[in-house]
């Protein structure tokens, strides 16, 4: 599903980066951009990473 449609991320790519690392919105928005255009797509992009973070 895409979250971000600024920069076309999808929630899967959001995903792979919290498995690579990042643990941050800050560090979702250095590593794919999102949320960095119209802002529209944050609380979704924050949703799943707490979502994941959780997993973890
Ligand atoms: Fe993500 Fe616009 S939808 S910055």
């Amino acid at each position: 599903m895409y979250v971000c449609i600024c920069h076309g991320v999808t929630d899967t790519q959001i995903e792979s980066a919290i498995d690579n690392g990042v643990e941050t919105m800050k560090g979702l928005t250095q590593e794919l951009n999102v949320g960095s255009q119209c802002g529209k797509c944050c609380q979704c992009t924050k949703r799943v990473l707490n979502r994941k973070l959780i997993q973890i």
